[in-house]
């Protein structure tokens, strides 16, 4: 296993894959705006999409169905098992986001919907290093995430996730070699603050 993978992280999310797929696995479950951005996100790319960080894979499944060249990548089995079987007709495969397995700049854009949110702060970028030496010239790159006035850890269902203030996220994408090209932040009554970046890879 590669020893940038927080072993937590994947531990947490193998023993509750099931519960995860049947509460959230599913394009049931996705706010509608989420689904509306991700679709003219994914519009807009051009090639092979990279849903980086699949869990139990519909957002991969969705995006194959809408006619996209798709593969969905997940660092814990059970996850790529549970997708597999819902999908059988889409690419998966077990992998990380620090090591996806693609080669240099064969990927039109990159799907990185919660993946990150787990990550220690000064580990992100290293995840964000591999999608942008996987990603096109010109692709792009959009990831969801928590948002807060600070950056600071919480308790989550899962186990530890961060909140991040937009801007400072931003930042770190920035940093990592991607021009940031649209914001997004979300607070519906009852759920966790959102956010979204929308970033194209810049040389
Ligand atoms: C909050 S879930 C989001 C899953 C899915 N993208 C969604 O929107 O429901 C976080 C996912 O990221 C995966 N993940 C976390 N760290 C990873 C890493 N370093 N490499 C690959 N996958 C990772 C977890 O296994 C889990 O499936």
């Amino acid at each position: 296993m590669d020893d940038r993978v927080d072993e937590r992280v994947r531990q947490a999310y193998d023993e509750r894959a099931e519960e995860y797929a049947a509460a959230l696995g599913s394009m049931a479950a996705v706010h509608p705006s989420d689904r509306a951005r991700v679709e003219s996100w994914a519009a807009a790319c051009d090639g092979l999409l990279v849903d980086a960080g699949c869990g139990p894979g519909h957002w991969t499944a969705h995006l194959a169905g809408l006619g996209h060249r798709v593969v969905g990548l997940d660092v814990v089995p059970r996850f790529v098992d549970i997708a597999r079987r819902s999908a059988p007709d889409v690419s998966f495969r077990v992998a990380t986001l620090e090591a996806t397995g693609l080669g240099a700049g064969s990927a039109g854009g990159v799907l990185s919907w919660y993946s990150l949110v787990h990550h220690d702060p000064e580990a992100v970028p290293d995840a964000l290093a591999e999608f942008r030496r996987v990603t096109a010239d010109g692709g792009g790159l959009l990831v969801g995430a928590f948002s807060g006035a600070a950056l600071e850890p919480f308790d989550h269902a899962v186990t530890a996730a961060w909140r991040w203030p937009t801007d400072r996220l931003a930042a770190v994408i920035d940093e990592a070699g991607f021009a940031v090209v649209d914001v997004e932040e979300r607070a519906d009554a009852g759920v966790r603050p959102h956010l979204a970046i929308s970033a194209v890879r810049v040389r």
